[in-house]
């Protein structure tokens, strides 16, 4: 039976320039991966708090299509990845950037990051790629690195929210039309529970300050820290601040089209026309030129890109 690991995987996966923004952002237009960098990044920034003399992690950065973006506003950033062909393409879009240190990963650790020398760290649509033994393997390196009065950001599936189980579901029907006779893919999406997700954390040593479920993704901030008057003050923070780390119903809502569009259930037309009722919302601007790209990259599939799309 053939196994092939994360790396062989997600190198493939970044073979060529345009394939990693696809494999990170699902859109190969360089624009489009900037404002959906600059959309997370403020997300990040907000939910850490990320102060001008912190030190960053991002574990699993892709195209650094988040530190990027981040770099500007802290001291340090670092992001590492399982693949090198991913760590390529994010030296060349950080080039300018001399703050950035890039690592490829050679197994789930993170060996070459010193122990409690991290003020933040996150990690955005990575842990939904891995089997639970290896997300709980970071957590406990995460545990290590970060610095006592440290955070975390992390987002994966929610596989509690009704469009996270349909989204699991099509994992579901896609197994049970497979072959069957090699292992499941091992970049799949896999989903957890909030409540999952956060026992995970706790038993890496993390206090959970809070955790967005309301969307099609768990996002949860942990830190390290007993200290109950300052977890508390974060908490406080975090809540003033909800509306800018936790996706927005609308936000679900216009995933679920795109994901209809992308798996053939409707055609992008509809998709556009929904977006079209919500203009002038910063969902609307993200999802709206990426389901307008899925149409024009696919003519034979939807037809040519109507005029009034
Ligand atoms: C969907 S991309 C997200 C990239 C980035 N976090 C972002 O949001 O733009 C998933 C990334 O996780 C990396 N990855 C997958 N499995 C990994 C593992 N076991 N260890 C470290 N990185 C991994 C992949 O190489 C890829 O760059």
């Amino acid at each position: 039976m053939d196994f092939v690991s994360y790396k062989q995987l997600w190198d493939s996966k970044a073979g060529s320039p345009s394939d990693a923004l696809i494999a990170v952002d699902g859109s190969s237009d360089e624009s489009i991966v900037r404002s959906n960098g600059q959309f997370t990044a403020r997300q990040v920034s907000s939910a850490l708090d990320i102060q001008a003399g912190d030190h960053v992690l991002e574990l699993g950065c892709g195209v650094a299509r988040i530190g990027r973006e981040l770099a500007p506003s802290c001291a340090h950033w670092t992001g590492v990845d399982i693949s090198g062909n991913m760590i390529e393409r994010a030296a060349e879009r950080t080039a300018h950037q001399d703050n950035v240190t890039l690592y490829r990963l050679d197994r789930n650790n993170l060996e070459m990051i010193p122990d409690n020398s991290i003020d933040k760290a996150y990690s955005i649509a990575v842990m939904c790629h891995m089997d639970k033994e290896d997300l709980y393997l970071y957590l406990e390196e995460l545990q290590r690195v970060v610095k006592l009065g440290g955070m975390i950001f992390i987002e994966t599936w929610n596989l509690a929210h009704p469009v996270g189980w349909k989204r699991w579901q099509y994992e579901v029907r896609h197994w049970s039309h497979s072959g069957q006779s090699v292992r499941k893919d091992v970049s799949r999406n896999q989903f957890c529970t909030p409540d999952e997700f956060e026992l995970y954390q706790r038993q890496a040593g993390f206090e959970v300050i809070r955790s967005f479920s309301n969307s099609p993704w768990v996002q949860s901030i942990a830190a390290i820290s007993k200290d109950v008057e300052w977890l508390e003050k974060q908490a406080r923070r975090i809540e003033k601040n909800k509306t800018e780390i936790a996706y927005s119903v609308l936000f679900g809502e216009m995933f679920e089209k795109t994901m209809a569009v992308i798996y053939g259930v409707i055609h992008p037309r509809e998709a556009i026309a929904f977006c079209d009722r919500h203009r002038g919302t910063a969902e609307t601007d993200l999802y709206r030129p990426y389901v307008l790209g899925l149409w024009r990259g696919n003519p034979e599939q939807w037809g040519e890109v109507e005029n009034s799309a």
